[in-house]
């Protein structure tokens, strides 16, 4: 059965661009899979990420056998935001812009998945990614045409960590150029709903 994880990231929960779009995309999903296990997530809202901070990080790398009740529940936690992604074969991930990054509750996410040994190894080639072989779905929207102006579809600055954890196969929609004007976001919005339904046929 396949399993696909949603992860959003709007602040405005299911009423942000992103998540509708990500949501638009997953009911499509699920007419043509019926059976596919969804499982949603949102760290922006209903489920926040605490920021990763030195303590956090201290119970990752302490040894699981040397580690404090409260490390291990850090662990565990962690664990769990693993476990959940490991098991997913589709990956779709609602990204908002906002002060041209992503949300820094999607950041905390990543900091707590992106885990040396767990999900990555240092190599001398750099970072090699364990979570391979997964389907990723990135809807991410934002006020501006920046990524249309710069001539760059995303990877600088709309791209978060997928890659790094080996994630290689990340397809991007767009809705651009939301805060412009209603004729702006309405034409942004019809292109993004126009390329899912075009993933989805
Ligand atoms: C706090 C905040 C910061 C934003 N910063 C940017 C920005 O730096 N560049 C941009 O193009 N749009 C920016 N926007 C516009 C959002 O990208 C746009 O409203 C988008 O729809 C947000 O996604 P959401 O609707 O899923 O929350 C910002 C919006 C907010 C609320």
């Amino acid at each position: 059965m396949t399993t696909l994880l949603q992860i959003n990231a709007s602040i405005n929960d299911d009423n942000g661009q992103s998540s509708q779009l990500a949501n638009q995309f997953v009911a499509a999903f699920r007419t043509r899979y019926p059976d596919a296990k969804i499982v949603v997530r949102n760290v922006a809202t209903a489920e926040p990420v605490p920021h990763l901070n030195a303590e956090r990080f201290g119970a990752f790398i302490t040894k699981a056998e040397e580690r404090s009740v409260e490390q291990h529940a850090v662990v565990a936690y962690s664990d769990r935001l693993i476990d959940e992604l490991k098991k997913a074969d589709v990956i779709v991930l609602g990204l908002p812009m906002y002060n041209f990054g992503v949300p820094s509750q999607l950041k905390a996410y990543f900091d707590h998945v992106a885990r040396a040994g767990v999900t990555f190894t240092y190599t001398d080639k750099g970072p090699a990614g364990q979570l391979t072989g997964k389907k990723v779905y990135v809807f991410a929207a934002r006020g501006t045409l920046v990524g249309v102006r710069e001539g760059s579809r995303g990877p600088r600055i709309h791209t978060p960590s997928c890659r790094f954890l080996g994630m290689a196969d990340v397809e991007f929609v767009y809705a651009e150029g939301l805060a412009i004007s209603p004729q702006s976001k309405e034409e942004g919005l019809a292109k993004a709903v126009a390329e899912i339904a075009r993933l989805a046929a």
